[in-house]
Protein backbone atom coordinates (compact mmCIF):
# COMPACT_ATOMS: atom_id res chain seq x y z
CA UNK A 1 0.00 0.00 0.00
CA UNK A 2 1.00 3.61 -1.12
CA UNK A 3 0.38 7.10 0.86
CA UNK A 4 -0.63 9.95 -0.03
CA UNK A 5 -0.49 13.19 2.26
CA UNK A 6 -2.28 16.05 1.18
CA UNK A 7 -1.47 19.23 2.93
CA UNK A 8 -3.15 22.18 0.50
CA UNK A 9 -5.35 24.49 1.11
CA UNK A 10 -4.80 27.85 2.30
CA UNK A 11 -6.25 27.90 5.63
CA UNK A 12 -7.98 30.97 5.93
CA UNK A 13 -9.18 30.06 9.35
CA UNK A 14 -5.52 30.87 10.96
CA UNK A 15 -5.05 34.33 9.09
CA UNK A 16 -2.80 36.20 10.01
CA UNK A 17 -0.71 32.88 10.71
CA UNK A 18 -0.80 31.43 7.77
CA UNK A 19 -0.93 33.98 4.86
CA UNK A 20 2.86 33.33 4.30
CA UNK A 21 3.26 29.72 5.03
CA UNK A 22 1.69 26.18 4.93
CA UNK A 23 -0.43 25.40 8.19
CA UNK A 24 0.64 22.28 7.76
CA UNK A 25 4.67 23.44 8.16
CA UNK A 26 3.42 25.00 11.10
CA UNK A 27 5.12 23.72 14.51
CA UNK A 28 2.77 21.82 17.06
CA UNK A 29 4.60 21.97 20.13
CA UNK A 30 8.42 20.79 18.90
CA UNK A 31 7.98 19.69 15.34
CA UNK A 32 6.27 20.49 12.06
CA UNK A 33 2.78 19.72 11.37
CA UNK A 34 3.23 17.45 8.88
CA UNK A 35 5.08 15.04 11.02
CA UNK A 36 1.82 13.74 12.56
CA UNK A 37 0.45 12.06 9.80
CA UNK A 38 3.52 11.21 8.19
CA UNK A 39 3.91 8.93 11.21
CA UNK A 40 0.67 7.71 10.89
CA UNK A 41 1.15 6.54 7.47
CA UNK A 42 4.85 5.10 8.82
CA UNK A 43 2.94 3.22 11.83
CA UNK A 44 0.85 1.84 9.12
CA UNK A 45 3.56 0.62 7.77
CA UNK A 46 3.65 2.73 4.73
CA UNK A 47 7.15 3.52 2.86
CA UNK A 48 6.46 5.41 0.11
CA UNK A 49 4.17 8.67 -0.04
CA UNK A 50 3.44 10.95 -1.90
CA UNK A 51 3.36 14.47 -0.25
CA UNK A 52 0.43 17.22 -2.90
CA UNK A 53 0.49 21.17 -1.85
CA UNK A 54 0.38 24.27 -3.35
CA UNK A 55 3.03 25.58 -5.79
CA UNK A 56 4.16 27.93 -3.28
CA UNK A 57 4.29 25.21 -0.16
CA UNK A 58 5.45 22.10 -1.99
CA UNK A 59 9.52 23.32 -2.00
CA UNK A 60 9.30 23.55 1.61
CA UNK A 61 8.21 19.91 2.19
CA UNK A 62 10.88 19.35 0.24
CA UNK A 63 13.02 20.69 1.84
CA UNK A 64 12.36 19.84 5.29
CA UNK A 65 11.64 15.67 4.50
CA UNK A 66 14.03 15.02 0.83
CA UNK A 67 13.28 12.43 -0.62
CA UNK A 68 12.59 10.31 2.66
CA UNK A 69 15.83 7.92 2.20
CA UNK A 70 17.25 9.57 5.19
CA UNK A 71 14.46 7.83 7.22
CA UNK A 72 14.37 4.94 4.70
CA UNK A 73 10.79 5.77 2.79
CA UNK A 74 11.00 7.06 -0.79
CA UNK A 75 8.67 10.08 -0.71
CA UNK A 76 7.46 12.41 -3.79
CA UNK A 77 5.75 15.63 -4.01
CA UNK A 78 3.32 16.85 -6.55
CA UNK A 79 1.86 20.25 -7.00
CA UNK A 80 -2.18 20.68 -6.44
CA UNK A 81 -2.93 24.01 -8.67
CA UNK A 82 -6.03 24.74 -7.53
CA UNK A 83 -7.68 23.59 -4.24
CA UNK A 84 -10.75 22.20 -5.48
CA UNK A 85 -11.22 19.05 -3.23
CA UNK A 86 -9.73 16.73 -1.00
CA UNK A 87 -10.51 13.68 -3.56
CA UNK A 88 -8.48 15.41 -6.00
CA UNK A 89 -5.69 13.38 -4.90
CA UNK A 90 -6.40 10.65 -6.30
CA UNK A 91 -6.53 12.37 -9.35
CA UNK A 92 -3.00 14.28 -9.23
CA UNK A 93 -1.69 10.45 -7.47
CA UNK A 94 -2.77 8.29 -10.18
CA UNK A 95 0.40 7.88 -11.57
CA UNK A 96 1.61 7.58 -8.40
CA UNK A 97 -0.29 4.78 -6.90
CA UNK A 98 -0.12 3.12 -10.52
CA UNK A 99 -2.93 0.98 -10.12
CA UNK A 100 -2.12 -0.23 -5.99
CA UNK A 101 -4.52 0.54 -3.60
CA UNK A 102 -3.86 3.53 -1.32
CA UNK A 103 -4.34 5.51 1.87
CA UNK A 104 -4.98 9.48 2.38
CA UNK A 105 -4.35 11.40 5.22
CA UNK A 106 -4.85 14.96 5.53
CA UNK A 107 -1.58 16.78 6.20
CA UNK A 108 -3.38 18.36 9.51
CA UNK A 109 -4.77 15.73 10.94
CA UNK A 110 -3.14 14.40 13.93
CA UNK A 111 -4.04 11.17 15.85
CA UNK A 112 -2.48 9.74 19.47
CA UNK A 113 -3.97 6.51 21.29
CA UNK A 114 -2.83 2.93 21.79
CA UNK A 115 -3.33 -0.02 19.60
CA UNK A 116 -2.98 2.82 16.45
CA UNK A 117 -0.31 1.17 14.91
CA UNK A 118 -2.32 -2.28 14.79
CA UNK A 119 -5.85 -0.57 13.47
CA UNK A 120 -3.85 0.76 10.56
CA UNK A 121 -2.04 -2.48 9.93
CA UNK A 122 -5.52 -4.24 9.95
CA UNK A 123 -7.09 -1.44 8.02
CA UNK A 124 -4.17 -1.71 5.37
CA UNK A 125 -4.94 -5.60 5.20
CA UNK A 126 -8.64 -5.08 4.73
CA UNK A 127 -8.38 -2.56 2.13
CA UNK A 128 -5.76 -4.77 -0.13
CA UNK A 129 -8.59 -7.34 -0.10
CA UNK A 130 -10.99 -4.88 -1.57
CA UNK A 131 -13.35 -2.09 -0.80
CA UNK A 132 -12.67 1.13 1.92
CA UNK A 133 -12.14 1.62 5.48
CA UNK A 134 -13.15 5.22 7.15
CA UNK A 135 -13.09 5.57 10.71
CA UNK A 136 -15.90 7.22 13.20
CA UNK A 137 -14.93 9.81 16.05
CA UNK A 138 -17.37 10.79 18.72
CA UNK A 139 -17.19 14.52 19.00
CA UNK A 140 -19.50 17.07 21.18
CA UNK A 141 -20.48 19.08 17.26
CA UNK A 142 -20.26 16.95 13.79
CA UNK A 143 -21.44 19.81 12.16
CA UNK A 144 -17.74 20.58 10.76
CA UNK A 145 -16.91 17.26 9.36
CA UNK A 146 -18.09 14.39 7.01
CA UNK A 147 -20.52 12.43 9.63
CA UNK A 148 -21.04 8.84 9.43
CA UNK A 149 -24.00 6.81 10.61
CA UNK A 150 -23.89 3.18 11.48
CA UNK A 151 -25.57 0.50 13.17
CA UNK A 152 -24.38 -2.77 14.53
CA UNK A 153 -24.30 -6.11 12.19
CA UNK A 154 -26.16 -9.04 14.74
CA UNK A 155 -24.11 -11.20 16.20
CA UNK A 156 -20.66 -9.75 14.95
CA UNK A 157 -18.31 -7.17 15.70
CA UNK A 158 -18.82 -5.33 12.47
CA UNK A 159 -20.97 -2.19 11.73
CA UNK A 160 -22.51 -1.47 8.68
CA UNK A 161 -22.67 2.67 6.98
CA UNK A 162 -26.25 3.61 7.06
CA UNK A 163 -25.53 7.32 5.64
CA UNK A 164 -22.92 9.36 5.01
CA UNK A 165 -23.49 13.01 5.01
CA UNK A 166 -20.28 16.21 4.15
CA UNK A 167 -20.66 19.10 6.93
CA UNK A 168 -24.46 18.56 7.44
CA UNK A 169 -26.45 21.08 9.72
CA UNK A 170 -28.25 18.71 11.34
CA UNK A 171 -26.17 15.35 11.58
CA UNK A 172 -27.76 11.97 11.96
CA UNK A 173 -25.24 10.71 14.51
CA UNK A 174 -22.33 12.35 16.68
CA UNK A 175 -19.74 10.25 14.53
CA UNK A 176 -17.27 12.60 12.88
CA UNK A 177 -15.03 10.58 10.03
CA UNK A 178 -11.38 11.96 10.65
CA UNK A 179 -9.11 12.87 7.48
CA UNK A 180 -7.67 9.29 7.14
CA UNK A 181 -8.92 6.90 4.69
CA UNK A 182 -8.14 3.42 2.94
CA UNK A 183 -8.67 2.42 -0.54
CA UNK A 184 -8.67 -0.24 -2.32
CA UNK A 185 -7.02 -0.19 -6.49
CA UNK A 186 -10.41 1.14 -7.77
CA UNK A 187 -10.16 4.50 -5.76
CA UNK A 188 -8.10 6.34 -9.15
CA UNK A 189 -11.03 5.51 -11.54
CA UNK A 190 -13.53 6.35 -8.90
CA UNK A 191 -11.77 9.46 -7.94
CA UNK A 192 -11.71 10.16 -11.47
CA UNK A 193 -15.91 9.94 -12.10
CA UNK A 194 -16.46 12.41 -9.27
CA UNK A 195 -18.67 15.14 -10.18
CA UNK A 196 -17.74 18.74 -7.95
CA UNK A 197 -20.39 19.28 -4.88
CA UNK A 198 -22.60 22.54 -4.63
CA UNK A 199 -19.66 24.21 -3.27
CA UNK A 200 -17.81 23.06 -6.31
CA UNK A 201 -15.46 21.13 -4.72
CA UNK A 202 -14.75 16.86 -5.09
CA UNK A 203 -15.37 15.92 -1.97
CA UNK A 204 -14.40 12.86 -0.02
CA UNK A 205 -17.68 12.28 1.03
CA UNK A 206 -18.65 11.64 -1.98
CA UNK A 207 -16.04 8.94 -2.92
CA UNK A 208 -16.69 7.04 0.03
CA UNK A 209 -20.28 7.34 -0.80
CA UNK A 210 -19.36 5.13 -4.48
CA UNK A 211 -18.32 2.94 -2.02
CA UNK A 212 -20.90 2.68 0.23
CA UNK A 213 -23.36 2.11 -2.97
CA UNK A 214 -21.16 -0.61 -3.63
CA UNK A 215 -21.44 -2.21 0.23
CA UNK A 216 -17.70 -2.25 0.29
CA UNK A 217 -17.27 0.18 2.66
CA UNK A 218 -15.81 -0.31 6.29
CA UNK A 219 -16.22 2.17 9.36
CA UNK A 220 -13.94 1.48 12.29
CA UNK A 221 -14.58 3.50 15.31
CA UNK A 222 -11.58 5.53 17.65
CA UNK A 223 -12.25 5.04 21.34
CA UNK A 224 -13.07 7.67 23.73
CA UNK A 225 -9.23 7.36 24.87
CA UNK A 226 -8.05 7.72 21.62
CA UNK A 227 -7.19 11.36 20.43
CA UNK A 228 -7.61 13.28 17.21
CA UNK A 229 -6.92 16.47 17.27
CA UNK A 230 -7.85 19.43 15.25
CA UNK A 231 -5.14 21.98 14.34
CA UNK A 232 -8.09 24.39 12.46
CA UNK A 233 -8.37 27.47 14.44
CA UNK A 234 -5.28 29.29 16.58
CA UNK A 235 -7.12 27.91 20.16
CA UNK A 236 -7.00 23.90 18.71
CA UNK A 237 -3.29 24.35 17.42
CA UNK A 238 -2.01 25.43 20.95
CA UNK A 239 -4.36 22.58 22.52
CA UNK A 240 -2.95 20.46 20.31
CA UNK A 241 0.74 21.72 20.57
CA UNK A 242 -0.26 21.70 24.41
CA UNK A 243 -1.02 18.41 24.27
CA UNK A 244 1.61 16.71 22.72
CA UNK A 245 3.84 18.62 25.40
CA UNK A 246 2.12 16.99 28.31
CA UNK A 247 2.17 13.36 27.43
CA UNK A 248 5.91 13.89 25.87
CA UNK A 249 6.89 15.46 29.05
CA UNK A 250 5.19 13.29 31.09
CA UNK A 251 6.66 9.85 29.83
CA UNK A 252 9.76 10.97 27.89
CA UNK A 253 8.74 9.33 24.86
CA UNK A 254 8.26 11.53 22.13
CA UNK A 255 5.22 11.67 19.85
CA UNK A 256 5.05 11.19 16.06
CA UNK A 257 8.82 11.12 16.13
CA UNK A 258 9.54 9.90 12.35
CA UNK A 259 13.11 9.09 13.02
CA UNK A 260 12.14 7.07 16.09
CA UNK A 261 9.06 4.98 14.04
CA UNK A 262 11.79 4.50 11.20
CA UNK A 263 14.32 2.78 13.42
CA UNK A 264 11.53 1.02 15.03
CA UNK A 265 10.31 -0.31 11.70
CA UNK A 266 13.60 -1.62 10.88
CA UNK A 267 14.06 0.84 8.34
CA UNK A 268 17.46 2.28 9.60
CA UNK A 269 19.64 1.44 11.53
CA UNK A 270 20.39 2.46 15.31
CA UNK A 271 24.13 4.11 13.20
CA UNK A 272 21.35 5.97 11.43
CA UNK A 273 19.21 7.13 14.08
CA UNK A 274 22.38 8.14 16.59
CA UNK A 275 23.47 10.64 13.43
CA UNK A 276 20.06 11.76 12.72
CA UNK A 277 20.09 12.94 16.38
CA UNK A 278 23.64 14.48 16.55
CA UNK A 279 23.27 16.76 13.60
CA UNK A 280 20.27 18.26 15.92
CA UNK A 281 21.75 20.25 19.41
CA UNK A 282 18.06 19.92 20.99
CA UNK A 283 16.43 18.02 22.87
CA UNK A 284 14.88 16.08 19.96
CA UNK A 285 17.93 15.14 18.54
CA UNK A 286 19.27 14.26 22.22
CA UNK A 287 15.94 11.86 22.52
CA UNK A 288 17.11 10.19 19.32
CA UNK A 289 20.70 9.58 20.82
CA UNK A 290 19.70 8.57 23.67
CA UNK A 291 17.19 5.68 22.10
CA UNK A 292 20.13 4.88 19.78
CA UNK A 293 22.07 4.43 23.35
C1 LIG B 1 -12.46 17.47 5.48
C2 LIG B 1 -13.51 16.48 4.97
C3 LIG B 1 -14.42 16.01 6.10
C4 LIG B 1 -13.56 15.44 7.23
C5 LIG B 1 -12.49 16.47 7.67
C6 LIG B 1 -11.53 15.83 8.67
O1 LIG B 1 -13.09 18.67 5.87
O2 LIG B 1 -14.26 17.10 3.92
O3 LIG B 1 -15.28 15.02 5.63
O4 LIG B 1 -14.38 15.08 8.32
O5 LIG B 1 -11.73 16.91 6.55
O6 LIG B 1 -10.51 16.73 9.07
P1 LIG B 1 -12.32 20.09 5.78
O7 LIG B 1 -11.21 20.03 6.79
O8 LIG B 1 -11.79 20.19 4.40
O9 LIG B 1 -13.34 21.11 6.11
Amino acid sequence: MKGIILAGGSATRLYPLSKAISKQIMPVYDKPMIYYPLSALMLAGIREVLIISTPRDLPMFEELLGDGSRIGMKLSYKVQLVPNGLAQAFVLGREFLNGKPGCLILGDNMFYGQHFGSMLREAVESAQKGGAVIFGYEVADPRAYGVVEFEPIAETHELRVKSLEEKPAEPKSNYAVPGLYFYDASVCEKATNLKPSARGEYEITDLNKLYLNEGTLKVKLFSRGFAWLDTGNCDSLLEAGNFIATIQNRQGFYVSCIEEIAWRNGWISTEQLAALGKEMKTNYGRYLERLAK
